[in-house]
């Protein structure tokens, strides 16, 4: 370059070959050829993480008001993951019509508690329906002694027929949350006797010299996400009928919250469980720049809002009844019978199912028969507190954050 001003390009051939040339311009003696290889060898590495960041990269779709920050975050790879757990079983052929002169099913058969509402040949295609979904391996076993098919002497079947019950409950009382879409016995047990995501309430921690954790700090828990915070989120929200899951003080007052940080580390924790049996980040419900305001959160939070009381009303009103029923090893070791929360139904997708409704080919299970209407929990009263009018009118700011949707009626079939 000597004799010659160096131009903009001399400086980048420079600046390149700097990597090459080493110790003064000695052109590639043999301690620059490692350094080749090493330049090599992290071009290659560059090159696999490239390729890895494309097959296995998380992808962002914005779902709110730009600047919210509100995107869903997910990988393709996961979502892939998915699909054979939500594939759907080949439903059985419509029932033919019952026969002029056919006997009803109550004439027919000697036991039949719940299905009155459905003729003789379709009572035969649910029982093909709980085979392949409940028992595909044992068959009608599983819950009858087929020397006599009236006979109630097997749990399965007792459990079975209170099943059915809440299924034709969530079908008929919870479209507020599940929609027209609703729920067959598929969507929990996916051809296992036990569903996953079934859960039991943890064991009380014993208070110790230094105090009582609350749970916190436990190693290897699922249900919180593995973090530090309390290890049972889900017995104080989803089996007592008037637990607040809300936290965020309403008035800027200092003492005028009721709630403690304690509390809120409990609502994490449930809010934790529910990202995750969903398979979504807290922005699918919240802007997570105001977490509490209905008014910023998706319509998606309104309905988690319902299938948190949904919820509630399965363990009150079906689940923890049905504890004595079940035998000694289908109990926690602590004696705990088996409940339904979110995952039980989600799986970790934001709709069971990816929200296919196997309404059509099973109609059985939307009928109403010995639906369950003398439901209290479903009205419960929103236990927040109203913003107070005497701050209002001193012109303070709103800080309400307490409106929570009015329960819609059921539709009627
Ligand atoms: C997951 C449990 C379960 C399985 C598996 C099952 N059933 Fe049933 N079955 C029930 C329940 C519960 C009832 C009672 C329904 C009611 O009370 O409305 C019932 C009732 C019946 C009845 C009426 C009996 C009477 O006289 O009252 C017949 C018949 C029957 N099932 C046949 C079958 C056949 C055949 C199979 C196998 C293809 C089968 N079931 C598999 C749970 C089951
Ligand atoms: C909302 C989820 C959900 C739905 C829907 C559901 N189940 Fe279940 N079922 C459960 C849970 C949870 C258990 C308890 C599992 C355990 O022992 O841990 C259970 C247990 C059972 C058992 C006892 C199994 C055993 O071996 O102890 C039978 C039988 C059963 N269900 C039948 C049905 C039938 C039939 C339907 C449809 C009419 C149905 N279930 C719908 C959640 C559900
Ligand atoms: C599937 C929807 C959904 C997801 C995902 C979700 N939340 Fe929530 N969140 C809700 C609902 C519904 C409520 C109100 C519950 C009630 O009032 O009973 C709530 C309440 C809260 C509250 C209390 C607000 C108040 O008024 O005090 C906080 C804090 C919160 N969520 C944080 C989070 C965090 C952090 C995440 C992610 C780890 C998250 N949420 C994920 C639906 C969701
Ligand atoms: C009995 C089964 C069942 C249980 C249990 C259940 N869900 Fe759902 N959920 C459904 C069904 C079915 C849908 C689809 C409704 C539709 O297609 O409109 C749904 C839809 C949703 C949606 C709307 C998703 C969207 O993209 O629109 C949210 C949010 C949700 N559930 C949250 C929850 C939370 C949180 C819990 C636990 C507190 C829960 N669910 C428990 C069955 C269930």
């Amino acid at each position: 370059m000597v004799g010659r001003r160096p131009s903009f390009e001399d400086g980048v051939r420079c600046r390149v070959l700097r990597c090459l040339h080493s110790n003064g311009g000695a052109v590639l003696g043999g301690g620059s050829m490692m350094r080749i290889f090493a330049v090599l060898a992290a071009g290659l590495a560059g090159v696999l993480f490239f390729a890895f960041m494309i097959t296995d990269s998380t992808q962002a779709v914005q779902r709110g008001h730009r600047g919210t920050g509100m995107a869903l975050m997910y990988k393709p790879a996961a979502l892939e993951a998915l699909k054979p757990l939500n594939a759907i079983p080949e439903a059985e052929d419509p029932a033919d019509p019952p026969i002029i002169g056919q006997p009803t099913i109550t004439e027919r058969y000697k036991n039949i508690q719940v299905l009155k509402d459905l003729s003789v040949n379709e009572l035969s295609r649910v029982m093909a329906g709980f085979v392949a979904w409940v028992a595909p391996e044992e068959g009608c076993v599983y819950c009858h002694n087929t020397q006599n098919m009236a006979s109630d002497e097997k749990y399965t079947k007792v459990v079975a027929r209170r099943m059915l019950q809440m299924t034709r409950t969530i079908n008929n009382e919870w479209t507020q949350h599940v929609g027209s879409t609703g729920v067959t016995c598929w969507t929990c047990h996916r051809g296992q006797h036990v569903p996953s995501g079934d859960w039991f309430s943890a064991a009380p921690q014993k208070a110790r010299m230094l105090g009582n954790r609350d749970g916190q700090d436990t190693a290897g828990v699922a249900t919180n996400g593995n973090t530090s915070l309390p290890y049972d989120p889900l017995t104080t929200y989803l089996t007592t009928p008037d637990a607040n899951v809300r936290v965020q003080g309403t008035r800027p007052l200092a003492g005028s919250n009721p709630t403690s940080v304690k509390k809120a580390e409990h609502t994490y924790a449930l809010m934790i469980y529910m990202a995750k049996s969903l398979g979504v980040n807290c922005d699918y419900c919240h802007n997570t720049r105001a977490l509490a305001r209905w008014e910023q959160s998706s319509p998606q939070r309104v309905t988690a809002w319902y299938g948190l009381r949904m919820v509630r009303s399965l363990n009150i009103n079906y689940l923890v009844p049905l504890k004595p029923l079940f035998p000694e090893y289908r109990l926690s070791p602590e004696g705990d019978g088996p409940k339904v929360a979110c995952a039980t139904c989600h799986k970790g997708t934001y709709k069971p199912l990816y929200g296919v409704s196997m309404k059509a080919d099973w109609p059985e299970f939307w009928r109403r028969g010995g639906v369950d209407t003398s439901n209290e929990v479903r009205t419960l009263p929103v236990n927040h507190p109203r913003p107070d009018p005497q701050l209002a009118k001193a012109g303070l700011p709103d800080w309400e954050t307490g409106y929570a949707p009015e329960p819609i009626p059921a539709e009627e079939d």
